[in-house]
């Protein structure tokens, strides 16, 4: 590992009445990105977020927008979000229906791509397309909610997208964000970044933990306030 580990607060688990108030106090509390989970109902079993919440959400804050997208198909409604202003699209390979397009398209906008491997997803799926992805995340519980438990299986698949990426970027290739979602606290955190992530999400770690957003945060680092400050 040589730099620090990124933190990309979820949104999911703030405030939705107040979710302005919320990134800008994530943004000063130190977050490196802002996680935001979109869900359609259709491929996870819940409702949240559209574009013109993201394009409201826009002026908020100038740090990088990591936009999960769990909808399908996935490829329709990506012009949206690239409007709205996202910075990391990342998609789910099964939500279809083309995913290497898919792909092409958010590059082509000049916005980074990324994919996700859920629980049960082989690491494999990432090698066809490792060319179109800036970030590969690695769900550590199933998609659809916040506040679920960390699986620890994913650990493995973690540290084989780890070698994954290593021999890519060995043979020339860019560099890619090796991302945790899911459960993530300060005490999976630091398995995860062992393993080799190198990009952390979590939404009940730094909205409903025991301190301010921004010891949360630091905590997740694995840093003492102090230290990080
Ligand atoms: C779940 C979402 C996660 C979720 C994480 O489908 O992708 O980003 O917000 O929430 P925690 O950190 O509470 O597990
Ligand atoms: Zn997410």
């Amino acid at each position: 590992m040589s730099d620090k580990v990124l933190i990309s607060p979820s949104i999911l688990s703030a405030d939705f009445a107040a979710l302005g108030q919320a990134v800008r106090d994530i943004d000063a509390a130190g977050a490196d990105m802002i996680h935001i989970d979109v869900m359609d109902g259709h491929y996870v079993p819940n409702l949240t977020i559209g574009p013109d919440v993201v394009k409201a959400l826009r002026p908020h804050s100038e740090k990088p927008f990591d936009v999960h997208l769990m909808i399908s198909p996935t490829e329709i409604l990506v012009p949206l979000f690239i409007a709205a202003g996202a910075d990391y699209i990342t998609v789910h390979p099964d939500a279809g229906p083309h995913l290497h397009r898919t792909l092409q398209s958010i590059r082509a906008a000049g916005v980074k791509s990324g994919i996700v491997l859920n629980p049960g997803a082989p690491v494999e799926q990432l090698d066809p397309v490792i060319d179109l992805c800036d970030q590969v995340m690695i769900m550590s519980v199933n998609p659809g909610f916040g506040g679920q438990s960390f699986i620890p299986s994913q650990l493995d698949k973690i540290r084989a997208v780890r070698a994954k990426i290593d021999a890519f970027k060995a043979a020339g290739g860019h560099d890619i964000l090796l991302q945790v979602d899911g459960g993530v606290n300060p005490t999976t955190a630091r398995d995860c970044i062992a393993a080799g992530a190198t990009s952390l999400v979590a939404g009940s770690a730094v909205f409903k933990g025991a301190g301010t957003y921004a010891e949360n945060i630091a905590a997740l680092r694995g840093d003492a306030l102090t230290k990080a400050a």
